[in-house]
């Protein structure tokens, strides 16, 4: 059990009391006022903090705000504002230890992921010393991260600044996205295996169609007539299949063509043994399915539920079975190799998608061998198997030219107008908030300071630090402004400043700001601002 302590220091004291909940489970009655349909996440107070040896980094510090359907937020601040640490929040990668969420609200579907965080954890402070000593029970935090992984399946998506990161060096893109729809698909991917009709009448002149309009160079010919045999063999994998056969066959004989159509609509036909399996596989994704909806019934109700516990357990025994079943060595290749080549055209179809030209060989290259930009589709294509409600994009372009730049943020674009996405875009570059998001929030130093409609922050910043930043960007409409920098840097969240935690740098710090933290006020429709120098109405959520 580690117990980090940090120095005794005056800031410690202040960051102690208000963080952590007064009573295990005092966050499971907290009252909520969330029940609108509208919005994807909501997310209520939100503190995380690191427990290092130089002190408490408080990296998030009561941030509030929300997302709805089909909406892009963007987040915006300078480096180390906190802003891939909301995101890591929201879908709990924080690494523990060092860091931990202290207590708030993040509300998905209906259901508080925080639920429980009371139980997790508990903090001492020590009278004399004021040393924080954090006390986790690490069976509550596991349980925790099951049901989190539940939530990550059934809609949020993330992308990260470095895809490379994300992905494993030892596996191939195509097998890598293949597990994430796997996951996210299973079920419906082995129904459909099951159900194809290798030897249906009709496959031969589609076939035939098929080599013709390879020979006359006719591609949209081409894709409608592999589309056309894949409607006959009920496989939408083998006219992509067909599809690159074709394309990859050039310079052969049209007999080569056909045969080799032929012998891959000859390997959907399964044995015994390959139905045996895949009836396994999918009992055990229905058994997940299950399992994860109960962990969101336990989130939605906040409250532990028998049934959870049975459909865990049912899903042990059966796991237990299948893996002495086919866990022989090199029995499960084989048995699995119908799965494997139908999950490789499924990707290759899905990279397409993502508007990679290549999709054949990316699917069976490895991450070392693509690009960034390339990276960052094959994260897109990943992320999107599961159709998310929610997209957390953590400065996805940052790492990227300018060209490829757009083409990513296009393609989230489209993503949003055809499966209603909602994206949380984070990013420090106002330019790429101007042109996709719908609304902004301006985050310094752990809080957010300023959130509006994107017109509205764009042309009438309403905090000194949203204007610092607008002012720091060169802008077409008034091409003889000088650019400014905002004085100092931003401070270190050990010892953040106290008050507003703006003033070191801010033009108009006055003497209230140094000893109050200013409250949120609403100076708009929409539009809410944290600074002493506004008077509005102050914002009730
Ligand atoms: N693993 C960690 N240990 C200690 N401090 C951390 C850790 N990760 C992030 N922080 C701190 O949290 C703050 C916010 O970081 P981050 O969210 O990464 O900023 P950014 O806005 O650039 O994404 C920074 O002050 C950083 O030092
Ligand atoms: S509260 Fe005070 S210090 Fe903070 S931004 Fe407003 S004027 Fe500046
Ligand atoms: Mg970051």
């Amino acid at each position: 059990m580690p117990a980090i302590s940090s120095p005794p220091t005056s800031a410690m004291e202040r960051s102690v009391p208000s963080a952590p909940p007064a009573s295990p489970g005092a966050l499971a009655s907290t009252p909520t006022s969330i029940r609108d349909a509208s919005e994807v996440l909501v997310l209520k107070d939100l503190r995380t903090f690191f427990f290092t040896y130089d002190g408490v980094v408080r990296a998030i510090d009561g941030v509030s705000f929300k997302i709805r359907r089909g909406e892009t937020l963007g987040l915006v601040g300078e480096t180390g504002c906190g802003k891939s640490v909301t995101a890591f929040s929201i879908t709990r990668l924080i690494p523990d230890p060092p860091g931990r969420i202290i207590e708030g609200e993040i509300w998905y579907r209906g259901a508080n992921l925080l639920w429980g965080l009371g139980r997790e954890a508990s903090y001492r402070v020590n009278p004399r010393t004021q040393q924080i000593k954090i006390r986790r029970r690490f069976r509550r935090i596991r349980e925790a991260n099951d049901r989190m992984a539940a939530v990550r399946g059934s809609g949020i998506g993330m992308i990260f600044q470095e895809p490379s990161q994300a992905m494993n060096p030892i596996f191939s893109v195509g097998d890598q996205v293949g597990e994430s729809l796997l996951l996210h698909r299973g079920v419906e991917i082995i129904d459909s295996l099951l159900t194809t009709k290798p030897d249906a009448e009709g496959i031969r002149p589609a076939i035939d169609a098929i080599v013709a309009a390879h020979a006359a160079k006719t591609p949209g010919e081409l894709r409608a007539t592999t589309r056309r045999l894949g409607e006959i063999v009920g496989s939408p994998s083998i006219a992509t299949q067909a599809y690159y056969l074709a394309r990859g066959a050039e310079g052969g004989s049209a007999g080569d063509l056909a045969t080799d159509i032929e012998r891959s609509i000859r390997r959907l036909k399964l044995s015994g043994l390959e139905r045996n399996y895949l009836a396994h596989r999918r009992r055990l994704m229905v058994l997940d399915r299950q399992r994860n909806q109960e962990y969101m019934a336990e989130m939605r109700a906040q409250a532990t539920r028998g049934s959870t516990r049975a459909a865990i357990q049912r899903r042990r025994r059966t796991e237990r079975y299948a893996h002495f079943y086919y866990g022989l060595w090199g029995f499960r290749s084989r048995v699995g190799r119908a799965l494997k080549n139908e999950m490789f055209w499924r990707v290759v179809a899905h990279l397409e998608g993502v508007t990679i030209a290549n999709p054949v060989q990316v699917a069976r290259g490895y991450p070392h061998e693509l690009s960034g930009g390339m990276l960052q589709r094959v994260m897109i294509a990943m992320a999107l198997c599961s159709e998310p409600d929610l997209l957390i994009a953590d400065e996805p372009t940052t790492a990227l030219d300018v060209t490829i730049q757009a083409q990513i943020l296009e393609l989230m674009r489209d993503l949003k107008d055809r499966v209603g996405t909602a994206i949380m875009l984070i990013t420090h570059d106002l330019a790429i908030i101007a042109e996709v998001a719908d609304r902004v929030c301006v985050m310094y130093a752990g809080q957010i300071v300023e959130t509006g409609p994107v017109r509205d922050i764009f042309s009438r910043p309403l905090h000194p630090y949203a204007q610092g930043l607008l002012a720091s960007i060169p802008r077409l409409d008034q091409p003889d402004k000088e650019l400014a920098s905002i004085p100092g840097s931003v401070p270190n969240l050990i010892h953040p400043p106290d008050g507003c935690r703006f003033h070191p740098r801010c033009p108009y710090a006055m003497p209230i700001c140094k000893e109050k933290r200013p409250p949120t006020t609403v100076e708009g429709p929409g539009h809410t601002v944290a600074c002493f120098l506004y008077e509005g109405p102050v914002a009730t959520d």
